[in-house]
């Protein structure tokens, strides 16, 4: 796009000033920065001017899961009819890897980091492990399909290919890059993270459909037979990756989607939870829960919000569709975001100076017909490494590794 055209469209938005240091450039640095402003998406920007408004939530109620008992009691059909659909190819995993791991305080990929004590032992690696014990279960690969975002897309792709994919077959894996959002300041103007590029950051896990679609990914799949897909985080080292049991589960249920969820560990866990919201599925995050909704319990002194989202889901596909086709809430972050000022200086803040945005993957439950939230056992399913220490750290992902038989 040419300068001035380019110029106007942003002065549409009120963000111009992203042009500011045009003229002071060198030609190639022009072009680069005319390449990365024309790929922005504006209407990020323009929904910040509805910040003020919470997103609306209808009324909320609790939706009960399918629990260990009832798997157990219907163990022998579901299993069966899981390997069957893995056998047929009927279901693929999805990796979602396009956050950015800052919590850990990793500057590469978090599927990167080394949970290993006396050998190696890589998130990736547990990962690929965990999802070869369903295909040696079914007898039968499946396609792994691995979501990075822009910061890390060439580290996790160079990685995996250096480590020969943990033994996986690398016909079976495919990358996709997850769109990005921009950051705005306090007055909704885009930061400038260099005098030639915005500041923009993967757009939540939420933009994981529309970011497969986009790269023909579910055109392929449709192809290949594919009709339930198991999407996953990439920092729950102990996780069932497209685990016959939960996916027999999902098919004999008929429902749309399924949650893997855990009995949290008490009103202030971290976890989003499993819920209705105007009779239809939903999940509320762990930062938007309400004092009330935290602490509420029921007849018998459970809390009533008690089913914790794990963030290992399987959609069926034509669900997933018809459901992507609506519109997804935006969720508003504030963080610190270095930039450049107006003039020239980087600036790397002390405090929250920015919003981010992004889409979180359960918003699109509200589109679905049915879900089922499907009971794990957490101290064999959930050992996410979100920290380095403390709960939810590489410390107690290590402990329960261990107690699950484990060498590190
Ligand atoms: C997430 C869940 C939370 C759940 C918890 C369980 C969301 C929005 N929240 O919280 O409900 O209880 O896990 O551990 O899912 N990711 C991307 N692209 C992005 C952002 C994130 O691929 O732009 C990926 C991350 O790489 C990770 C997963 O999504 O695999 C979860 O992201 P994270 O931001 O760590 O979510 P949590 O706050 O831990």
């Amino acid at each position: 796009m040419k300068y001035e055209e380019l110029f106007n469209e942003l002065k549409v938005h009120g963000q111009e000033h992203l042009l500011h240091f045009y003229e002071e450039l060198p030609e190639e640095e022009q072009k680069k920065l005319l390449e990365n402003v024309s790929r922005l998406d504006l209407s990020y920007a323009e929904a910040f001017a509805g910040k003020g408004e919470e997103i609306q939530r209808g009324t909320i109620e609790p939706l009960k899961a399918m629990t260990l008992a009832e798997e157990e009691a219907h163990a022998k059909e579901y299993r069966e009819a899981g390997i069957r659909a893995l056998r047929e190819g009927r279901a693929a995993a999805v990796l979602l890897a396009g956050g950015m791991g800052t919590r850990l305080g990793t500057d590469g990929p978090k599927g990167c980091f080394d949970l290993g004590i006396t050998r190696p032992v890589y998130i990736f690696q547990r990962l690929i492990e965990n999802l070869q014990d369903s295909v040696k279960e079914a007898g039968a690969y499946v396609h792994l399909l691995i979501m990075t975002g822009e910061p890390n897309d060439r580290a996790t792709r160079s990685f995996l290919k250096e480590h020969d994919f943990f033994g996986y077959p690398e016909e079976y894996v495919h990358f996709f890059v997850q769109d990005t959002a921009p950051a705005v300041d306090e007055n909704g103007k885009i930061l400038l993270e260099s005098k030639t590029a915005p500041a923009v950051s993967p757009n939540g896990n939420g933009g994981w459909y529309s970011s497969l679609k986009k790269a023909g990914f579910a055109e392929f799949l449709k192809k290949q037979g594919v009709d339930y897909l198991n999407t996953f985080a990439v920092d729950n080292v102990l996780q069932r990756i497209c685990d016959p049991l939960f996916l027999g589960a999902v098919i004999l249920k008929d429902a749309a989607v399924g949650a893997k969820v855990t009995a949290k560990t008490g009103p202030d866990e971290k976890v989003g939870v499993v819920c209705l919201e105007d009779g239809h599925p939903a999940v509320v995050e762990y930062t938007e829960l309400s004092e009330e909704m935290r602490n509420a319990r029921d007849a018998d002194g459970r809390l009533l919000y008690n089913w914790g989202y794990i963030n290992n889901c399987l959609f069926r596909m034509e669900d997933l569709e018809r459901a992507s086709k609506g519109s997804m809430p935006l969720h508003f972050a504030h963080k610190k975001v270095p930039y450049v000022d107006a003039e020239g200086q980087r600036v790397t803040p002390s405090e929250p100076n920015a919003w981010k945005f992004e889409y979180f993957i359960f918003d699109i439950f509200k589109g679905m017909k049915s879900c089922l939230p499907f009971e794990v056992v957490r101290e064999k399913e959930f050992a996410p490494v979100k920290n380095p220490t403390g709960v939810d750290s590489v410390e107690s992902a290590r402990e329960l590794l261990k107690l699950n038989g484990y060498q590190l």
